[in-house]
Order: structure tokens, then sequence, then C-alpha cells
């Protein structure tokens, strides 16, 4: 409780030109000169666009789709997120990697070029999830406010323009998009959308098997796609992230699984806000055809 109470919102610090919470910025160096084993699995997303998702569904995978194997610790200690480095309870990143054995399934939101070198070095699987901007950036305004490490997100249409210009936490959604994007091939990296995870979890489930080279059954695969719907993870303890006390996320504010649906954004853009977002998107995005769907 009292380590929980001192946390409080950290300020943004760039590194390298990139606005990350001050703790991981203090803790750069370290985090830069992690080396993974060829055999861990590093899952990138900006966030809010389906990490634990797909940590959930890579858990599963490897293991089997097993239900009680995956209920054998919460989210962010079976799936360490590697450059988060706060004090208790939320548990350090690098602490929690080193007491485990290869194979590990890591979590970043680092953009392409803040990613440890060593990832690539030793050609370690990558996958990476992205999510339409909107939709993205409307659960980004929600996790802000329970999330009592981020920056206070202050008034949505201020949020706006805050997301536009990259400001706020692991900067430009739009550099970190575009960034996995234009080295997906060279660097053999699986760029998953959250769109199509929603319109067809079954056929997404077997193309992250087909990368990781595992094989499980029909029934697993089918099982898996049960385990990870919006509501059973919702409802999993071990999943919805209530491992984190109150005074850290307060999920009466907004819960960590608030909606999970494809299209949110209409319920919240104004169509004037929709229209200067579209705008800016466009000059933003102008350089690069991917093929984001902000509906199904
Ligand atoms: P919403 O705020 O739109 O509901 P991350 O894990 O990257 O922080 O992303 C969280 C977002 O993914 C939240 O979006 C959350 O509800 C959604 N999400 C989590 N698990 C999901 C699932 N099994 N199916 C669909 N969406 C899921």
């Amino acid at each position: 409780e009292k380590a929980a109470s001192s946390i409080g919102r950290f300020p943004l610090v760039p590194v390298r030109g990139v606005p990350l919470m001050s703790h991981i910025a203090n803790n750069w160096d370290s985090v830069w000169a992690f080396k993974p084993d060829p055999s861990d699995i590093l899952i990138a997303t900006y966030p809010k666009a389906g990490t634990t998702w797909t940590q959930e569904i890579i858990d599963l995978l490897l293991h089997n789709g097993d239900a009680e194997a995956c209920k054998r610790a919460p989210t962010p200690v079976r799936s360490p997120f590697l450059e988060i480095a706060s004090p208790p309870p939320i548990p350090s990143g690098l602490d929690l990697l080193k007491k485990m054995n290869p194979p590990r399934l890591i979590k970043t939101h680092l953009p392409f070029q803040l990613v440890p070198p060593g990832f690539w070095e030793n050609k370690c699987k990558v996958i990476y999830v992205a999510r339409n901007a909107k939709d993205n950036l409307v659960s980004y305004y929600f996790f802000d406010q329970m999330n009592k490490t981020q920056p206070e997100p202050g008034p949505f249409d201020g949020y706006i323009h805050k997301f536009m210009r990259g400001e706020l936490g692991w900067g430009s959604w739009y550099d970190h998009v575009k960034g996995y994007w234009l080295e997906r091939e060279k660097k053999n990296i699986l760029y998953l959308f959250y769109e199509d995870m929603k319109e067809n979890p079954q056929r997404e489930v077997e193309r992250i098997m087909r990368y990781l080279d595992v094989s499980v059954s029909d029934e697993a695969v089918r099982q898996i796609v049960e385990l990870t719907s919006f509501k059973n993870m919702k409802e999993n303890p071990m999943a919805n992230y209530s491992c984190i006390p109150s005074p850290v996320f307060d999920q009466s504010i907004s819960p960590f699984m608030r909606k999970g649906e494809v299209g949110d954004w209409t319920n919240h853009f104004t169509a004037e806000q929709s229209k200067v977002f579209d705008e800016d998107y466009d000059k933003q995005m102008r350089d690069l055809d991917i093929p984001f769907r902000v509906m199904l």
C-alpha cells in the first residue's frame, strides 16, 4: 500500500527524441544493453493496441492451449514488460527476466529504433500488433485516466492533439506503426492487426502458430480462441490486470478490459474532431500504405 501510493504519475523524458516515463528513461542504458536468448519472443505494440490479448494467445500456444498452465501467474509475470522499471508493486521487466529461463515471452512498447539491438543480432521472433489510430487513441485516453503512473490525460480534445503531435508516452503512433512496417520483411517481423484478430481470431491464432513454428491441434486452437475472447479474458484474474492494486490501476475509473471493440472511436470523436484528425492523418501517413481498418 505504501509502495503503491508513493508511485504517482511519472513525467515523460525524451530518449533519443521519444518521450518515455522517467523511470524508463533513467534506466535506459540497462534496457538498451539487454541481451535476449535467440529463443525469446518479443511482442511489440504501441500502448493499447492489443498487447495483453496477443500475450495470452502466445502463452497459450506455447502451452498447448492449457488454460490452467496459463493461470500460473498474472500477465506481467508470465510475460515481462521489458522497459518497465518502476517501484513495487509493478514488477521490473529486467529483474523478472533475469530469473526466467528462455524461451521468454517479452513485451515492449518501444518503437522499432529503440528495441535493444540484441533482439536483431539473435534473430528473435518478433510479433508486432497494430491497431487503427482512432480506437488506439480512445483506448489510451481511458487507460491514462485509470493508470496512475502515466501523465494526466487532460480533456479529450487536447489529448487528440497530443496524440497527433506524438507527445504521449512511447511517442508518435504514426512513427511506431511505420517503423515496424518498414522493417517487417528484412527483420522477419510478424505484423498483425487488431481488427484482423477481431474479425477472425482463429485465422490469426493459426498465423501466429505458423510463425512461431509450434503446432497444436485444431481442438487446441479452438480452445485458445475461446479462452482469449474479450469476455473470458475480462473475467480471468490472471489476464485482466486485477493483480495491480487500485492506487496504481484504478479499474473503477475504467476497467483494463474496457470494451474490446473495433470502431468505438465513433462514440467519442465529434464530427469536427474526426475531420481534423483525418486531415492530419493523411499527411502523416502519406508516405506508406498500411492497410488499417477503422470499422469492421
Ligand atoms: P479498449 O480500451 O478499446 O477496450 P493493451 O493490452 O495493448 O493495453 O490493449 C488493451 C486494449 O485491448 C483494450 O481496448 C482492451 O479492452 C483490449 N483487449 C484486451 N483483451 C482483448 C481481447 N481478448 N479481445 C479484444 N480486445 C481486447
